[in-house]
């Protein structure tokens, strides 16, 4: 329980930074200055830096090795009082850095009082948000890799189902439906790698800068960072407790990945249209209207386009947030933690549902093949058709063209033109020209690496398998 801004302080523990101002803190001050509303949530990783800040603190004789043991015991039974709801967090005591080392004191006694030793409470926030995120990270990156895995199983399916594929989102060509969800495969997969490579400049320890200079004990800062697995101490003092690089290098990567998961979204909420109908949302992720009865909206691909707008948002928050700060720590990095927080939470949301959507979807083989009929789809199969006999390309281009154009004027598709009308366009038609005009042969043709051919789609969900698992 919060308690009441309206009357701070005055029967609440000491702050421990009390000695040197001497007016009580102005109660408009404390509320607008506290941020153990929400950073209160950074707990677990505030013990955990901080037990291993203690062994340190022992292993370097700094502490004795009773004080660092009831310090241990303390900071366990903290975490246990936290977790069964019986901790009252206090906005006297500003955050959770305070709230839980004057809890410290309170259960031991004077060892809780050396437990800030050579330490502040910038270079252990920057310690914190960095464990906190750290595991985040492996979090989203595992939701990443579930939905991948649920792509690949549905493109496997579908690896031989024919849609129109659109560029301009007019039909351009056949593609199967296996190589469009391909696609999305290997975006989500640049996502994974930039996170990966994110965590590396995340997994640095900011610890022993101490408030910016460093600190007089004779403290080891390699044995904290082996503690905390991180893989090595930060090198610079201040730049340990001031830099947020790390946490715009991850809105920034969560950005780009929502920007994936709303195209995603885009796509499905047109396929489910009535004028589309490639697909069909299951009932249970869908909603209804309450004035016309006979909507089935596509709610969940809508939020998660919406929610994109608030990460980008967040992005910019944060870099908006640093722009302007000199050296080292500021108290405007205390803005940093809501942003992250929320963008982790919408990330997790969003990936979680995207994944059993995708599971529950049904797929409409019919009007996919009836789209890829029509709009000329094959018109490039028979120019390449007609350069496969001699002509020049540009030449083929423009005869097709003029198929096309007749076809428009007749209302009939290119394969459903007879050879002779086919003729008119250019001698060199012959009766083989149906095999490339049919929409199983021009996929089939695209046999390459990387192209949408059925066996192409299925090496290349062998090899996403492989890149996954690994
Ligand atoms: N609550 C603060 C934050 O989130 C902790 C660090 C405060 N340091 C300070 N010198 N006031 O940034």
């Amino acid at each position: 329980m919060m308690s009441d801004p309206a009357h701070p302080s005055s029967n609440l523990p000491e702050k421990p930074w009390s000695g040197r101002l001497e007016a009580q803190t102005n109660a408009l001050v404390e509320t607008f200055t506290a941020s153990v509303g929400f950073d209160q949530r950074l707990y677990r990783h505030d013990i955990q830096a901080s037990l291993a800040h203690a062994r340190m603190l022992a292993r370097q004789g700094i502490l004795t090795e009773a004080e660092c043991k009831a310090i241990i015991q303390g900071l366990e039974r903290i975490q246990a009082r936290i977790e069964s709801g019986d901790f009252a967090w206090s906005i006297a005591l500003e955050d959770v850095h305070m709230n839980i080392e004057s809890a410290l004191t309170a259960e031991i006694g004077e060892a809780g009082k050396k437990l800030h030793t050579g330490r502040s409470r910038n270079d252990q926030v920057a310690t914190d948000v960095r464990l906190w995120l750290r595991e985040e990270i492996d979090v989203i990156r595992q939701a990443i890799a579930y939905l991948q895995g649920v792509l690949l199983d549905l493109a496997e399916r579908e690896a031989e189902t024919i849609l129109p594929g659109f560029t301009h989102l007019q039909v351009a060509q056949p593609i199967t439906f296996g190589h469009h969800l391909l696609a999305w495969f290997e975006m989500l997969e640049r996502d994974r790698a930039r996170l990966a490579d994110c965590r590396r400049r995340v997994n640095l320890l900011p610890l022993g800068a101490a408030a910016l200079a460093g600190t007089t004990y004779p403290i080891d800062r390699h044995y904290t960072a082996e503690l905390l697995g991180f893989d090595a101490p930060a090198e610079n003092s201040l730049d340990a407790v001031s830099d947020r690089d790390f946490a715009i290098e991850f809105a920034a990567a969560a950005s780009i990945l929502m920007m994936h998961l709303s195209r995603f979204a885009e796509e499905l909420i047109l396929w489910s249209s009535a004028q589309f109908g490639f697909i069909e949302l299951a009932d249970s992720f869908c909603t209804g209207s309450s004035i016309m009865p006979q909507k089935k909206n596509p709610d969940v691909p809508e939020l998660i386009r919406g929610k994109t707008g608030r990460v980008f948002g967040h992005l910019m928050a944060l870099l908006t947030l640093m722009k302007s700060q000199p050296l080292a720590y500021n108290k405007d990095n205390q803005e940093d933690k809501e942003p992250l927080f929320d963008t982790v939470d919408t990330l997790k949301g969003s990936l979680r549902i995207f994944a059993e959507m995708m599971k529950a979807i049904r797929i409409n083989r019919e009007r996919m093949r009836t789209a890829a009929k029509q709009g000329f789809g094959t018109a490039t199969d028979l120019a390449d058709y007609l350069v496969r006999k001699g002509l020049p390309f540009r030449e083929a281009h423009h005869a097709v063209g003029r198929a096309v154009a007749y076809g428009i004027q007749v209302g009939r598709d290119l394969a459903e033109l007879t050879l002779a009308e086919l003729q008119q366009f250019s001698p060199l038609i012959e009766s083989d020209v149906f095999a490339v005009l049919t929409l199983e042969g021009s996929v089939a043709a695209r046999d390459h690496l990387g192209g949408t051919a059925p066996n192409q789609v299925r090496a290349a969900i062998a090899r996403a398998r492989g890149r996954l698992a690994a």
